[in-house]
């Protein structure tokens, strides 16, 4: 038997012409928003990760015809899709990871803050479903504005009296890739060489690159600094505007998702070593939450690194972001407890 019951856009198998799986080792990931412009990329590139045993793609419109095109990819991760609310509790139970690209996307003009009215509803109502169907979940929350949802996340986990603040993870991860694509650009290097820490949070001011401490050392000057924090701080903005309307960024986002999720399935089986930044719940600052580089492990974020050194323009970026990433997170605090 391939699955309990038959779910929406599962591949047509039945109980007579399909054999028992030997159920490969791996893990259960469920994506929500599977069906959008990163959930799509994003469920592919989950399809083909080893490490996945069964991928559910849920979405409250067209997760039949995504999941039929999916699940013909011969790779190991059984898939199943489910759509519409009636079915988030069936799309969770069981689920080891979660990831959340569910929400609406910036048009030009618009701010991320601008997003909360609708996507803060969004992540309200799916991680009450986390809460009370896969409580022990990880979650890699990217829905913007992350700055916000991820403390609205937690809120409504903290309701549910089902908070861990390890398992919650805010998707930071395309800040990096971009830090490390740009900082390479003007090295000269190949990006794959380059590791630049990208600390704070996910919206304008609050994503400070620290270059002082890029992997491998290198200096840069007043002007290069300049120019890489501008970009690496507006390369959503440039996504957008050139998109023209059509959305943000969708498939360097799904590429930085995929790389996270893979990095926390890693730390899901016990391997050690995996650094990753995040935006998570945090003693580094005054604040209740900042992305800083955390240890990934079967625990969620096992250990949050401090800052390390900052020099003078970083520091003085770190004052802008701390700034705004406090009403930021006392907006989606709020949006729960009032
Ligand atoms: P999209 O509109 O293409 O896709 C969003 C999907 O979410 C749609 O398929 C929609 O049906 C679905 N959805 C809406 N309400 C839902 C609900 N209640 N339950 C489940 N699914 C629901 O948008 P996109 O370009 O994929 O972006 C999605 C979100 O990701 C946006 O909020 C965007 O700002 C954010 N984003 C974050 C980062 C980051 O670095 N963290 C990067 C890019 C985009
Ligand atoms: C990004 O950084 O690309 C995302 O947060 C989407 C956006 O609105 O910029």
């Amino acid at each position: 038997l391939c699955t309990e019951f038959p779910r929406v856009g599962e591949s047509s198998l039945t109980q007579s012409n399909c054999r028992a799986k030997g159920g490969a080792p791996g893990f259960k990931v469920a994506v929500l928003g599977a069906a959008g412009g990163i959930g799509q990329s994003l469920s592919l590139l989950m399809k083909i990760n080893p490490l996945v045993s069964v991928l559910h793609l849920y979405d409250v419109v067209n997760t039949p015809g995504v999941t039929a095109d999916i699940s013909h990819m011969d790779t190991g991760a059984v898939v199943r899709g489910f759509l519409g609310q009636a079915q988030l509790e069936h799309a969770l139970t069981g689920m080891d990871l979660v990831i959340i690209p569910a929400g609406v996307p910036r048009k030009p003009g618009m701010t991320r803050d601008d997003l909360f009215k609708i996507n803060a509803g969004i992540v309200r109502t799916l991680c009450e479903g986390i809460a009370k169907c896969c409580p022990h979940a990880i979650v890699n929350l990217i829905s913007n504005p992350v700055n916000s949802t991820v403390p609205i996340a937690a809120e409504v986990f903290k309701k549910a009296g089902v908070y861990d603040p390890k398992r919650l993870l805010g998707v930071t991860t395309l800040d990096v890739v971009r830090a490390n694509t740009f900082v390479a650009e003007v090295l000269g290097v190949d990006p794959r060489e380059v590791n630049v820490p990208v600390v704070g949070g996910h919206a304008g001011v609050t994503i400070l690159p620290l270059l002082s401490q890029v992997k491998p050392p290198s200096s840069f000057t007043a002007e290069e600094i300049s120019y890489l924090t501008d970009r690496i701080q507006n390369g959503g903005t440039e996504v957008v505007e050139a998109k023209a309307g059509a959305g943000s960024a969708t498939l360097s986002m799904a590429y930085a998702a995929a790389k996270f999720a893979d990095a926390c399935l890693r730390g899901l089986r016990g391997d050690a070593g995996i650094v990753e930044c995040s935006f998570v719940a945090s003693q580094v600052t005054e604040l209740p939450f900042f992305a800083t580089r955390v240890r990934l492990g079967r625990g969620g974020a096992e250990e949050i690194f401090p800052l390390g050194p900052l020099n003078e323009y970083e520091r003085a970026g770190l004052e802008k972001a701390k700034k705004e990433l406090a009403g930021s997170i006392d907006k989606g605090v709020s949006f729960i407890r009032n």
